[in-house]
């Protein structure tokens, strides 16, 4: 059965440019989208720009401009992330716009027609400068408990208390700097307190939808038990603003508008009315008008969401759409958040990964997006961006495992077989690897929005089609005469191989359109759907010639990309390196190539030119000391590196003692306690090395197996019995 799929994403502040928290919300919407498009059903993703409230009338009026130009400038950023990173939506719209007004306010009327809004006198501070009342975040003054200065309204920094912004003492505006007044005003209530409201959102948020699945994943619900509370008793919702205010104006209420929460989510309508109003719904082969499309009981309105706003989207919204007489949302998925090593990427500081600065840097968007698939489940959990993992994942996975399945194999069908695959229909030779069971189960982690387990299968295919062909041994078969059994297994061989990439292509596209387009190209067959999983190439069908489809990421990339810069000899024999030596080279399990084309440097070259030669002047800039390491642990996030502390008999300034504070790659060599008393050797004049984890102050040196990447082959120096820390080594 077709599915009618409304889906959205969070509509995002007009106050700032995205950050990768946006960006993972809206490609976990995107694989998912693109997952249902080739399903064969119909699906029409909205968002816009949440573009009122008192941050962003201040923030324009700041920046000199009306609360419209502010956010219009901000609206004419969206593009380049969209194109950027391969977003499909539907379409882009605003809260700022007449289908919102009409909406918002006819939903209002509905809300009241219902008897669910009352009106109440508030008192609430008063900056009398500003000629506005002060939302609590705009208040600041001195602790009711301890004194400390320059709190915000709502709890103590300094000693945790936690109050009304009316206890501070002395408060002021931080718009203005004056002495607040307290004035009354009357303010609007949703009921939210009313028991069929509190029935409503009981039987609403446990139940299941039309496929027999939880509306909620079981931590929102655990969530809207303690919310909802086990006596019923919800407070009620203050949906109103007074004048000054950048919103919609309250129907037959002058001088009030609406708080923006309350016309935030009518955005998603709003944009889906003008979605429809403007003919691309019916571009997207939609006949229906909207209101016919949005109370057909056959469509769902399905919102992704960030944990952070799930409140709003799984109490409120529900309740005011089930009261003005509209359909409540069939499902809310709700996310956690992307961190850096553990710590949040805040939507207002804004830190970490920037999108934008990803793209200048020539990143592939596709590396991205099956990162953050890969980490990805229908939980809301929280994971971590590291640096070592995405190459790894990037680099041995998607490269070393997949797209070396066409890089190795299309030269034997090119030059053997004139292009051509064999003769007879293909027939898949590991069905329940690749296809069968495998394509089901695929399938159905997309569906569940458990992409990490949909890639670990996909990946699990990958490595029995590469094994297939390692143990067929293809380059041996190529050595046989013309017309030889050999040759026709060889064709055999190359053709199941490439029909099996076909297939992954299929599975990889929700996650990588670009990539799956250029694998189509190649195949020269056109985009696919996933009902093609079932189908086979033709007999005789003739591939294209293989083009490079994806590069490998590169260190240096991931350098720039997080502010890390590198040292010149950072992979001196793989300690203190970056974490992703390993991952910079081909995969053994599959042969990968090199597909940067760049050979991995050879660690020890004995038969050196005079070129290679330094002499003594080169070698006495290196400043060799004694050091004895103090303390070694475990980095967190880090599976490669320890933490060493080391005395080098220096002094501080002060003349206190100076420790050195170095971290070493030698984490798979050592535990931590082996170290720990030891005398070892420390390149001291390094460049001090900015990490993820801290700075690094220093090398320790050791040797290594010849390719550096052997575990058990990896020993720190120790000198002789005698020498003492600071000693020179020369
Ligand atoms: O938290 C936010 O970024 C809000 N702008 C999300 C609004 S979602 C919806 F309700 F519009
Ligand atoms: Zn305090």
């Amino acid at each position: 059965m077709i599915r009618n799929l409304f889906i959205t994403t969070a509509l995002p502040y007009a106050n700032g440019r995205f950050h990768i928290g946006h960006m993972m919300e809206y490609i976990q919407a995107d694989i998912w989208v693109r997952f249902q498009r080739m399903q064969g059903h119909k699906v029409h993703w909205v968002c816009a720009d949440d573009t009122h409230g008192a941050p962003i009338m201040i923030a324009a009026e700041k920046a000199g401009k009306t609360p419209q130009e502010f956010v219009a400038e901000i609206a004419a950023t969206r593009k380049q992330y969209h194109d950027g990173f391969h977003l499909s939506f539907d379409h882009w719209y605003s809260t700022d716009s007449p289908e919102n007004v009409e909406l918002a306010q006819d939903i209002y009327k509905k809300l009241k027609a219902n008897g669910f809004i009352s009106t109440k006198t508030i008192d609430q501070f008063y900056d009398t400068v500003k000629g506005m009342f002060l939302p609590d975040r705009y208040i600041k003054g001195e602790c009711p408990k301890c004194g400390a200065k320059d709190q915000y309204g709502d709890s103590c920094e300094v000693c945790g208390a936690v109050y009304a912004p009316t206890d501070l003492k002395n408060p002021y505006s931080t718009l203005s700097g004056a002495t607040p007044e307290m004035r009354s005003s009357e303010h609007f209530f949703f009921k939210l307190s009313d028991p069929k409201c509190v029935e409503f959102l009981r039987e609403w948020t446990r139940s299941i939808d039309r496929h027999g699945v939880p509306r909620l994943q079981s931590e929102i619900i655990a969530k809207t038990k303690e919310w909802l509370g086990e006596d019923g008793k919800m407070g009620d919702w203050d949906i109103s603003r007074d004048a000054p205010y950048f919103g919609i104006p309250i129907p037959d209420a002058p001088g009030k508008f609406f708080y923006v929460w309350l016309d935030a989510p009518v955005g998603y309508l709003a944009s889906l009315k003008s979605y429809f109003d403007s003919g691309k719904a019916k571009a997207n082969g939609e006949s229906r008008t909207f209101a016919e499309f949005l109370a057909d009981p056959e469509t769902e309105q399905i919102h992704f969401i960030g944990k952070d706003i799930a409140y709003f989207h799984v109490l409120f919204w529900p309740a005011m759409l089930k009261f003005a007489g509209y359909k409540a949302p069939d499902s809310v998925n709700v996310h956690g958040f992307i961190q850096m090593a553990g710590e949040k990427m805040s939507k207002s500081r804004g830190t970490g990964l920037d999108p934008l600065k990803y793209l200048s840097i020539g990143m592939n968007p596709e590396w991205l997006r099956y990162y953050i698939a890969a980490k990805l489940n229908a939980n809301v959990e929280d994971f971590d961006f590291t640096a070592e993992d995405f190459m790894a994942r990037v680099n041995s996975d998607l490269i070393g495992k997949y797209v070396n399945i066409a890089s190795r194999t299309a030269g034997f069908i090119h030059k053997h077989f004139q292009g051509k695959l064999f003769e007879r229909e293909t027939i898949n030779l590991f069905p329940d690897a690749v296809v069968g069971v495998a394509a089901d189960e695929i399938r159905d982690h997309f569906d569940q929005r458990e992409f990490g387990k949909a890639i670990r299968r996909i990946m699990e295919a990958a490595d029995a089609v590469n094994s297939f062909y390692d143990v067929s041994k293809p380059w041996e078969l190529a050595k046989s005469d013309p017309g030889s059994s050999q040759k026709i297994q060889l064709h055999l061989v190359c053709s199941h191989v490439i029909e099996s990439f076909r297939v992954l292509s299929i599975y990889l596209a929700p996650i990588m359109p670009t990539l799956a387009a250029k694998a189509f190209e190649f195949l020269n067959i056109p985009p696919q759907t996933w009902a093609d999983v079932g189908n086979t190439l033709p007999a005789n069908h003739k591939i294209n010639t293989y083009k490079h489809l994806m590069s490998r990421v590169e260190e240096s990339q991931l350098d720039a990309l997080l502010d890390l810069a590198p040292t010149p000899d950072s992979r001196l024999n793989g300690v203190n390196s970056t974490e992703n030596s390993k991952a910079e080279k081909p995969s053994k399990a599959t042969n990968a190539p090199n597909l940067s084309g760049v050979k991995p440097k050879s660690q020890n070259s004995p038969g050196a030119s005079s070129s290679d030669f330094i002499n003594i002047d080169d070698f006495s800039k290196i400043d060799l000391r004694i050091a004895k390491i103090l303390n070694a642990e475990h980095v967190d996030g880090s599976d490669k590196l320890l933490r060493l502390t080391l005395d080098v008999n220096e002094k501080n300034e002060d003349g206190t003692p100076r420790l050195r504070n170095v971290f070493s790659g030698i984490k798979s060599a050592y535990a931590p306690e082996q170290l720990v008393g030891q005398l070892t050797v420390l390149v001291a004049n390094l460049a001090p090395r900015k990490m993820k984890f801290g700075i690094s102050e220093g090398m320790v040196l050791a040797a290594s197996s010849k390719d550096g990447d052997n575990a058990s082959g990896l020993y720190i120096l120790n000198p002789h019995t005698g020498a003492s820390p600071g000693m020179k080594v020369s």
